[in-house]
């Protein structure tokens, strides 16, 4: 049996999937070999945005759509192979997350659509799939897995950290020697500003924060928009676009007594944004020294020069100062938890997702 995995994340920004090539020593530690990003083409973005509502004859559509990813994630993988000179039979299993539709843990399920028997069908490759659903049997929120392998890799004896995941959501880690490790979803991150960019300038995010940085943050909106009761709750938490929708900025909008101009909303969302990252920090982990921040926000200038401002004192650095490219870290992370699965390792920190205890995460699907 090989050691090499695929780990494969697709995640709620909508942007496509990201493909990591991975080794795992004894330790597991991972080297990243290969990678390969894949955009999802604009009707599948629409398609998976139309299934996040009730309606519409959902299971039939879900279906369709499950197929539809299996197959771009068979492409993803079979690209990456081509990238790396290696075959499917060199590889152990494809982790893959999936595309999630619904996160309902509160309602005892969380939904990552994607055809993983098609997948193993197409790449003839095992699949790892379905990891979020155990946590949430043992009574977890499914979420945030990634601490657990941010926990493992990237852990310091000697420096109070924090990992933040700027996706579509954002997520952190506290990496505190001697203090459990905590970690949730802090707010949004990236999701509303893409959404507001496309729709104002046909752009799918704003490169680096630019058009965000040309405008001014309206204090109305973004006091209203951080009374949202999620930044108040303590964790065990997670968030997704069952929350932090259009329909939520709407609502905002509708609020106040005149429309700010399209820049300056963007500038507040990213504000937003920030705020709900540094305001985490500066409340559960109070005397951290550094943080590093992984996921596309990462490339968001504008965003790291607020978070860095709101959090004066602290070292701000892209995780590439770990070792592992930022867009990277989430695919992987799942080709960690495959690792884990193979071994019968549990994935998740119950300290972090609120499961009653560790449980092994995933469902195979053999070649
Ligand atoms: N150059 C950039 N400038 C600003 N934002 C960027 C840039 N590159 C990527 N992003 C942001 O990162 C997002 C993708 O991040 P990703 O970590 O893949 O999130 P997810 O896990 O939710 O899919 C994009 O939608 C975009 O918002
Ligand atoms: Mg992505």
């Amino acid at each position: 049996m090989t050691d090499l995995y695929i780990g494969m994340m697709s995640g709620t920004s909508l942007d496509g999937v990201d493909a990591a090539l991975v080794r795992f020593d004894a330790a597991g530690r991972p080297e990243l070999l290969a990678d390969h990003a894949l955009p999802y083409p604009d009707e599948v973005r629409a398609e998976i945005l139309a299934l996040q509502p009730r309606g519409g004859d959902e299971l039939d559509r879900g279906a369709r759509l499950g197929n539809r990813l299996a197959e771009i994630y068979a492409r993803a993988g079979r690209e990456l192979l081509e990238k790396a000179g290696l075959s499917p039979a060199q590889i152990r299993a494809v982790a893959c997350h999936g595309q999630t539709v619904r996160h309902a843990p509160h309602a005892g399920y969380t939904i990552q659509i994607g055809n993983m028997a098609r997948l193993a069908e197409l790449s003839g490759i095992d699949v790892i799939a379905d990891f979020r659903s155990r946590d949430v049997a043992a009574g977890g929120h499914g979420a945030p897995l990634v601490p657990a392998f941010q926990q493992s890799v990237f852990s310091s004896p000697d420096e109070r950290r924090v990992i933040v995941n700027i996706g579509g959501i954002s997520n952190l880690a506290r990496l505190h020697r001697g203090l459990p490790a905590i970690g949730f979803d802090c707010g949004p991150g990236n999701m509303l500003m893409d959404a507001w960019c496309r729709r104002h300038t046909g752009r799918p995010y704003d490169d680096d924060g630019r058009w965000a940085a040309g405008g001014r943050a309206h204090p109305q909106l973004l006091a209203a928009m951080l009374d949202e009761p999620y930044l108040r709750q303590p964790p065990p938490k997670s968030t997704g676009r069952d929350l932090f929708d259009d329909a939520w900025l709407e609502g905002h909008l509708a609020a106040l007594p005149a429309a700010p101009a399209p820049q300056d909303v963007q500038a507040t969302l990213l504000a937003l944004s920030a705020r709900a990252i540094a305001d985490a920090i500066l409340r559960h982990c109070p005397d951290n020294q550094a943080v590093y921040v992984c996921g596309g926000g990462a490339r968001n200038g504008a965003l790291m020069a607020e978070i860095g401002r709101l959090l004066s004192g602290q070292r701000i650095a892209a995780i590439e100062a770990l070792g592992l490219p930022a867009q990277l870290i989430e695919a992987v992370a799942f080709a960690w938890l495959g690792w884990r699965f193979d071994r019968r390792e549990s994935g998740n920190l119950p300290e972090v997702t609120g499961a009653q205890g560790p449980r092994i995460l995933g469902a195979l699907y053999p070649r």
